[in-house]
């Protein structure tokens, strides 16, 4: 069947959302996801979103969140989008609040802010408070009610539809193929423009705080169009996931003043960023927890330490980390008021993704060539506004601010985007896809073995800790997985709702650009921000202050460092907490 929108968006999180709801004022527009939309992973997004707002710290202003986000990226971040992003937020916030966002409130009835992680004011002085919050439903709160916004807008959803091939010819993109999951069968999408909106690639590894579904469709499908992806090596670890699961514990609880403890009792952030102690930036506090459990000071003998919420008393936790309160009893059997809860770094965000300009329009080389027709935001992007290491509360500023952006230059573009055909064989890589699970060998391996061997590797070989040995020995593991992967085989032939079929093309998706990931912090023979060499402990702005962009093509990857960062402001210096 084939469908026809002037704009096809995928992924309905709150990037797609915020992007869809802009370009409805003037297209046709067509959101094709994996999910229901409110099932979108935005919705786990905890804490808040940030936003120099000013209503808690009268001298907070845009200027310093902006060195805050520049100085996170440990320099790599484009400070032209990152100016463009943070002289926006208050904007795109209070536009949110008159939307229906449920916002907490001040004593005076203005939106809420808490203190978050690398977020200061006076250049470093003190934390800030700038996190925008809904208790510790944030994310769950906006999508929501952006979604109700474009049910308003007359945008029309395809449900539970799997984006499974980007038709791209000449340089121009006219259109998607993807699977329906509930009635099988594939669609036709036929466009003038597209947007990926498709989310981060947590799943990558073995303990991530992201949803099952996370599993970067959106960079499979651009790699498979020979199409680079950038910065692919740069993956948060969130410092507090619940051990031994991984759930996010929002970073809003030691906002509001919880401790991290070792097996000691001892309050360690002092060794690691005394002025700033447990609200240093994620990619730092991660590293350190790290590094009390590789040192034998996790507790319990356990690969975890203990963040002690205890002392700030069930009154607060449940009027403002209500959520947290009720993960911890459930997920973990401890009562936060009265014990500490045991939490492990988490695989949390990808900071890389696919290359986009300040304007959301996809980018395909060095120079920043258009890729024309073509959009991306949200975590699924690379814009680059986190750089090396994304401060908490800026993927949900990213999220809305650059989906609006994305969806305002839809918007400027489409008079100039005409409708072309569908090129011959327009949908054929998605039906060998679909025929090779559902018509394919019966005697292969199943996707979970290969999955668990990826995953699990992929943790402990290239996770908060990177060196040369281990690295080289995961480019082996991924290529060993990718060859058991041609042979996979699935139980499951049926075409309606068959999770086994969309576990397989998860799978598959994955591996595109796994070894891109391990490749990349192979090359960069240097630390910084979230990719941490212990061979190469120092930052090498000589040789590395660049972007990566890889490429794939019959299974060889290629690595370029020729795009430069943007510099305008703040020249790069020592990142001192
Ligand atoms: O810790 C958190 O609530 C997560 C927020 C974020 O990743 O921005």
């Amino acid at each position: 069947m084939i469908h026809k929108h002037d704009v096809v968006i995928v992924g309905s999180g709150l990037a797609g959302l915020r992007a869809a709801l802009e370009a409805s004022k003037v297209a046709d527009v067509g959101v094709v996801t994996k999910l229901f939309p409110t099932r979108s992973h935005s919705g786990a997004a905890q804490g808040g979103i940030a936003a120099s707002l000013a209503n808690e710290n009268p001298e907070d202003n845009w200027e310093f969140h902006m060195f805050d986000t520049v100085k996170g990226s440990d320099y790599l971040g484009d400070q032209d989008a990152i100016y463009q992003m943070v002289t926006q937020a208050p904007e795109v916030v209070i536009e949110l609040e008159h939307m229906g966002v449920p916002f907490s409130r001040t004593k005076e009835g203005k939106i809420a802010q808490r203190k978050f992680g690398g977020h200061t004011l006076n250049h470093g002085e003190k934390p800030a408070l700038r996190a925008c919050y809904a208790a510790d439903y944030t994310g769950h709160v906006i999508l929501h009610t952006l979604y109700e916004q474009c049910v308003k807008h007359n945008v029309r959803f395809y449900s539970e539809f799997y984006a499974s091939q980007l038709i791209v010819r000449d340089n121009a993109v006219r259109g998607l193929v993807a699977w329906d999951i509930r009635d099988g069968g594939l669609h036709t999408f036929h466009s003038r423009a597209v947007m990926f909106a498709t989310g981060g690639y947590g799943r990558a590894f073995q303990i991530t705080s992201n949803a099952h579904a996370n599993t970067g469709d959106g960079l499979s499908l651009v790699v498979r169009e020979g199409l680079p992806i950038q910065d692919m090596e740069f993956v948060q670890f969130h410092p507090t996931g619940f051990y031994p699961h991984g759930i996010l514990v929002t970073e809003g609880a030691r906002g509001e003043g919880g401790h991290l403890k070792n097996s000691l009792g001892k309050r360690f952030m002092e060794d690691y960023a005394p002025s700033l102690m447990e609200l240093a930036p994620r990619d730092m506090v991660a590293r350190a927890i790290q590094t009390e459990i590789d040192e034998g000071r996790g507790v319990g003998g356990k690969p975890c330490v203990h963040l002690d919420l205890s002392h700030l008393g069930k009154d607060l936790l449940k009027e403002r980390l209500p959520q947290i309160f009720d993960l911890a009893m459930n997920f973990v059997g401890v009562d936060p008021s009265s014990e500490p809860i045991p939490i492990q770094p988490t695989a949390h965000y990808s900071m890389g993704g696919i290359p986009c300009n300040m304007h959301g329009q996809v980018t395909m080389d060095e120079q920043s060539t258009l890729v024309t027709g073509f959009y991306a935001a949200g975590e699924c992007a690379c814009m680059s506004v986190h750089g090396a290491n994304r401060l908490g509360t800026n993927s949900l500023l990213d999220a809305v601010s650059n989906g609006r952006i994305a969806g305002k230059s839809i918007v400027k573009d489409i008079p100039n985007l005409e409708w072309s055909d569908l090129p011959e064989d327009y949908d054929g890589k998605a039906k060998k896809e679909v025929e090779l699970y559902l018509k394919g060998n019966a005697d292969g391996e199943r996707v979970a073995a290969i999955r668990k061997d990826l995953q699990e590797t992929m943790m402990v070989n290239c996770g908060v800790f990177r060196n040369e040995a281990d690295l080289t020995k995961q480019i082996d593991i991924v290529k060993e997985c990718e060859e058991r992967f041609k042979k996979v085989t699935i139980d499951d032939r049926s075409e309606k709702f068959n999770s086994e079929l969309t576990e397989a093309i998860e799978l598959g998706h994955l591996l595109d650009f796994a070894g891109i990931i391990v490749k990349g912090a192979i090359h960069r023979t240097e630390s910084r921000g979230g990719h941490y060499r212990k061979d190469h402990e120092k930052r090498d702005d000589v040789n590395f202050l660049k972007h990566t962009l890889a490429w794939k093509k019959d299974e060889e990857i290629k690595l370029t460092y020729e795009k430069p960062v943007v510099i305008t402001d703040y020249q790069p210096m020592e990142r001192k907490y």
